[in-house]
């Protein structure tokens, strides 16, 4: 099977976890082929909250509602992929560079359902460079910051989030504590948000294998 079928295999196994009301939904190629199969059936649910502008485009696109979340408040779930993941349920994310808003959305979500194909799952989260999002005004500062932690790290070039600002890559990192390492990334000034997904990682993990999809729970 092609990364793209374990995809799209772990896409349609998450449609049993759409609820009838308003979904929060997640960004990536993932992401992307779980929008297409919410598309087969949007009748049965009112409609969602998009973690970035490409998934509210593509949402609205297939003719799915899609909400602000201070319109909605709690959501009952969020679907999203991820570019690592242990057995602990504790991700990397923002490849795409859409961590801030996924983050905003998992906080308010009740459940999360990680979607990945067997590749991303990591015994130690790290060879993925980790973004971090941060004020423009602050990036070398939080790029020397990032160096004193033992890593090294490379501004993404020619992309700006959909909050307007930068995203650092940092590679060589040995996240042996993704919490503390979460912790202590938020403390400082001019990060927005840092890809550790420990603090709230997933509760579901729909694993994607050449035997079936497979699910793991925190
Ligand atoms: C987007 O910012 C990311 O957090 C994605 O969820 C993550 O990078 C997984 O993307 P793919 O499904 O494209 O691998």
């Amino acid at each position: 099977m092609t990364q793209d079928e374990l995809k799209q295999a772990v896409a349609r196994a998450a449609i049993d976890y759409v609820p009838q009301g308003i979904i929060g939904v997640g960004t990536g190629s993932t992401a992307n082929f779980f929008v297409d199969e919410l598309a087969k059936i949007k009748g049965r649910f009112d409609g969602a909250v998009a973690s970035s502008e490409a998934t509210a485009q593509r949402l609205k696109g297939h003719g799915i509602a899609v909400y602000e979340l201070n319109e909605v408040g709690e959501l009952e779930v969020y679907v999203d992929g991820a570019d690592e993941i242990t057995v602990n349920m504790h991700m990397i994310k923002g490849g795409g560079g859409a961590l801030t808003r996924e983050k905003i959305v998992a906080a308010c979500s009740r459940k999360f359902i990680c979607l990945a194909d067997k590749s991303k799952l990591v015994d130690v989260l790290g060879r993925f460079p980790l973004p971090v999002e941060v004020i423009p005004m602050a990036r070398s500062y939080v790029a020397r910051e990032m160096v004193k932690l033992g890593g090294q790290p490379r501004l993404r070039e020619g992309f700006v989030t959909d909050n307007g600002n930068l995203i650092l890559d940092v590679h060589g990192l040995n996240i042996m504590n993704p919490v503390e390492m979460e912790t202590s990334l938020n403390q400082i000034v001019g990060v927005v948000t840092n890809g550790l997904f420990a603090r709230r990682g997933a509760d579901v993990l729909l694993l994607g294998t050449p035997e079936g999809v497979k699910t793991m729970r925190a």
